[in-house]
């Protein structure tokens, strides 16, 4: 039996992970509209995980004989303008959503449930992944965006990103 706050916190989760496909979806059609079908291709992929993390926990709590409770998922803030601020803001959410993560942990922890824990393992190192990739791009962007060469290559290297299935299964 999950306890009824860790249990709670995953389901908010589910809706904070479908949010995020949601977001990267945004940024995806945002970057297909400059012509830079790259980028969209990378946040596309990204969406992809998103849903994925969504399933993950709602697989979990099934697992666990919860039934999750789905809220409507929020609409984007706003519609977003400029490249390098999209890259950034892309950052500012992993960053968020690894802190939500860290507090589903403290809160396993505090009740002692290494079962949630260890499923959470997988998200933690997931999430420093997740902040990596973003601080990479915002980097490469800095050091090739503004020359029209160097951001044709780095369009084309994200464009070559490919979807993945997690790797953890339950
Ligand atoms: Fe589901 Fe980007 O963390």
């Amino acid at each position: 039996m999950l306890d009824k706050k860790v249990a709670e916190l995953l389901n908010e989760q589910i809706n904070k992970e479908f949010y995020s496909a949601y977001l990267y979806l945004e940024f995806s059609a945002f970057f297909e509209d400059e012509g830079l079908d790259g980028f969209a291709n990378w946040y596309k992929v990204q969406a992809q995980e998103e849903r994925d993390h969504a399933m993950l926990m709602f697989q979990y709590l099934q697992n666990n004989n919860v039934r999750p409770a789905l809220e409507a998922v929020a609409k984007p803030e706003s519609a977003p303008t400029d490249r390098a601020k999209v890259l950034q803001a892309g950052l500012e959410h992993e960053r968020y959503v690894t802190g939500l993560i860290h507090a589903i942990y403290d809160a396993a922890y505090s009740v002692k449930d290494f079962r949630t824990m260890q499923f959470l393992d997988w998200f933690v190192k997931e999430q420093g992944e997740e902040e990596k990739n973003a601080e990479d791009l915002i980097k490469k962007m800095e050091l090739y965006g503004d020359d029209a060469k160097g951001l044709y290559m780095l369009n084309s290297e994200l464009a070559a990103r490919v979807y993945a299935a997690p790797s953890l299964t339950l």
